[in-house]
């Protein structure tokens, strides 16, 4: 499945954002501009379907922190505050609200989001089916013989219907899109500092996934490059940094540790020695050249630490791997960018930021505007 549309409003520097989706989408724009709230929008709608909405929210600073804290105009003022996701995945939309708990929990939940809005809509030919319809705690979802009946399962007002769902028979496309969710995969930023939990021996256990942070990139290096076919590591590897060789090493079941020579150089060097940039190009072959890529792979920033003869590498990187996952990548570097439309001609979304505001270049205010939901009854506190 692929994401053709995304929504945003309400959420940090995103007053009203809606994007069009490519397979290949390089997201620029200066800092400060909103490239990492756009990100972290993304990441938090499918959190929905992991159970890890609230949580992340919180982790984030929480609902006071990440409403939109410029200016409203008069008719936004009539209504509470919202953060806004709408995500179109091929044939489906996915659309949810989030709202402050304020007026109903006790101050230590403040921090909480409230859902008060979760649809999912089939769209075919025009035509337009409930699949889901939540405002607040009242739950409708249409079943596999196609009625819509209330949904009776107890769920708490942060919880996501998606995240909850126990019942695949009853509800086959929810789950299906659910399962679509959870296959996403996101790299918000690998750690390549001295304390890095990366540069530590770690476990040998096939690891066909890194983690989303990298702490288990010897692992997932390891079952590359013990893969049937380690080809386009190797050429990845000597593009990248010609003349190098990796290697594996472990003495026991949490001492895997990966080597790397340099042409030229008698010693050998362990993650513990590389160059923060080396580190992280190694974090990007491992993301990348998965031995089981996602449908849809988001990377926050991958050029970090990055000298700039790298771009082209990573460009490369990047194009190959969205024949197999369509890919978001934000990042500061238009020259990356560059380099990817080079390549295929997808050109990049940028971003810009006016009276505090994150906007798609050459898109007037008003013209993407997702107005319509301000005029859904979405509870009773609107
Ligand atoms: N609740 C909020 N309301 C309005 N603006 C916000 C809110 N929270 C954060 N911001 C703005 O978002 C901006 C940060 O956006 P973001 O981190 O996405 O930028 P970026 O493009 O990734 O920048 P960099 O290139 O430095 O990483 C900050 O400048 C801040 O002004
Ligand atoms: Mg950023």
């Amino acid at each position: 499945m692929a994401l053709k549309d995304f929504k945003i409003s309400g959420y940090r520097s995103i007053r009203d954002v809606w994007l069009k989706l490519k397979q290949i989408n390089m997201i620029v724009g200066p800092n400060g501009s909103g490239k990492s709230n756009l990100y972290r929008a993304l990441y938090l709608t499918s959190c929905a379907a992991a159970g890890r909405l609230a949580s992340s929210i919180v982790e984030e600073g929480g609902m006071e922190s990440i409403l939109w804290a410029g200016a409203r105009s008069r008719k936004e003022m009539e209504h509470a505050p919202r953060v806004r996701f709408s995500i179109r995945v091929n044939d489906y939309e996915y659309n949810l609200a989030l709202g402050r708990a304020d007026d109903i929990r006790p101050p230590f939940f403040h921090d909480d989001p409230l859902i008060k809005v979760e649809d999912l809509f089939r769209i075919k030919n025009g035509h337009r089916t409930t699949l889901l319809r939540r405002r607040n705690l009242r739950i409708s979802a249409k079943d596999a013989k196609g009625n819509d009946s209330e949904y009776t399962l107890r769920m708490s007002d942060n919880e996501s219907v998606l995240s909850g769902l126990r019942e695949p028979l009853t509800y086959p496309e929810l789950t299906m899109f659910r399962q679509e969710f959870l296959d996403w995969r996101f790299y918000h930023h690998f750690r390549t500092d001295q304390e890095s939990p990366l540069r530590r021996p770690q476990r040998s256990l096939m690891t066909p996934i890194m983690a989303h942070n990298g702490k288990d990139l010897v692992p997932a290096l390891a079952t590359i490059i013990y893969s049937s076919n380690p080809t386009k590591f190797l050429n990845a590897l000597e593009e990248a940094f010609p003349g190098a060789e990796v290697s594996i090493q472990t003495k026991g079941p949490a001492s895997a540790t990966l080597k790397m020579k340099f042409p030229g150089v008698s010693k050998i060097f362990d993650t513990s020695e590389l160059s923060d940039g080396t580190l992280q190009y190694l974090c990007l072959l491992a993301a990348l050249l998965s031995e089981r890529p996602p449908a849809f792979l988001a990377i926050n920033e991958p050029e970090t630490s990055l000298h700039p003869r790298l771009y082209e590498p990573l460009a490369r990187l990047i194009v190959n791997a969205s024949h197999q996952s369509q890919l978001w990548i934000t990042t500061h570097s238009q020259e990356l960018a560059d380099h990817v439309l080079d390549m295929t001609g997808y050109s990049p979304l940028e971003l810009e930021k006016i009276d505090g505001e994150t906007r798609l270049k050459g898109v007037r205010l008003g013209e993407h505007n997702s107005k319509e939901y301000l005029d859904e009854d979405d509870g009773e506190d609107t």
